[in-house]
């Protein structure tokens, strides 16, 4: 990963700046099923990710593959109205392209949002987490292989996910009256769900949710010294801690009954950070 890679992202930004004046300065990537918050944006410029150099598009149902820039109030915002995931195929440097994308673009605060699956029997489906730490089990790294024209490539994840942004977030969920548990994000390529014993083992590790992406974009993110906030919905109990089987139809179905509250949420710590 070098000099191509590099003049791909100046081609990314400059084209995404010839559509529009915004210039964002926070960031969002929403996960399946959790898209309905891009139409919050006003005066938006819509641009499908199939027209931006560099960029790939999911096939995943419930990921619309659009870059909206808008405006929340005061905020110049950024969204990504679904992601492409590395079970996809796609290599982890194109996975987090977006990411370098959007720092390009000036994004300084990053929300990283995904749907999960409960390694509790406490959480259960349409719960709402903050992410506190993330436990990366599967043995990819998007900094391997990359030039130091990238960044640093030892990055620090002592504060991957930043009390700046936490702190305040939670605040806000509280005077919301919205309930938002916080716990460690498990990160596996999938896509087939885990096994019952898997489950079991993750739980022990230290894990509250399991999921199949956002883990390499808050890698980056680190890297290029953004802040990040992370919030996983939780959809399903993980396998095993329920009897029924998982589906992706759940995951989306779930997430449109706590698209209300997510969307609430959302807003609001955009506004307050
Ligand atoms: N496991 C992994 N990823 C997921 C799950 C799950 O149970 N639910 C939603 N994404």
């Amino acid at each position: 990963m070098g000099k191509n890679e590099i003049k791909s992202l100046t081609r990314a930004r400059d084209f995404i700046f010839k559509k529009t004046s915004i210039k964002p300065e926070i960031g969002v990537i929403l996960g399946s099923g959790l898209g309905a918050f891009a139409e919050q944006l006003k005066d938006s410029t819509v641009i499908p990710y199939s027209k931006i150099p560099g960029f790939q598009r999911s096939q995943v149902k419930g990921h619309s593959n659009e870059l909206f820039l808008g405006k929340l109030r005061n905020k110049t915002v950024a969204v990504m109205k679904g992601r492409y995931h590395y079970y996809e195929g796609y290599s982890i440097f194109d996975v987090t392209f977006p990411v370098r994308t959007l720092h390009a673009l000036g994004v300084k605060k990053l929300i990283i949002t995904n749907a999960a699956g409960s390694l509790k029997k406490s959480i259960p489906p349409g719960s709402l987490m903050f992410i506190k730490d993330h436990i990366n089990l599967s043995g990819k790294n998007p900094l391997i292989g990359i030039s130091s024209e990238f960044g640093e490539k030892f990055v620090d994840l002592t504060d991957a996910y930043s009390k700046k942004l936490l702190k305040p977030a939670q605040a806000v969920a509280k005077k919301l009256m919205i309930k938002v548990k916080s716990g460690v994000y498990v990160f596996l390529t999938g896509p087939s769900y885990e096994t019952p014993a898997e489950v079991k083992m993750l739980e022990k590790l230290g894990g509250t949710a399991v999921g199949m992406s956002t883990v390499p974009e808050v890698i980056v993110a680190n890297q290029l010294g953004l802040d990040v906030l992370g919030i996983s919905s939780i959809t399903n109990f993980a396998s095993g801690l329920s009897s029924g089987k998982i589906h992706h139809k759940e995951v989306i179905e779930v997430n449109k009954r706590t698209s209300k509250a997510f969307i609430k949420l959302l807003k609001n710590i955009i506004l307050h950070i």
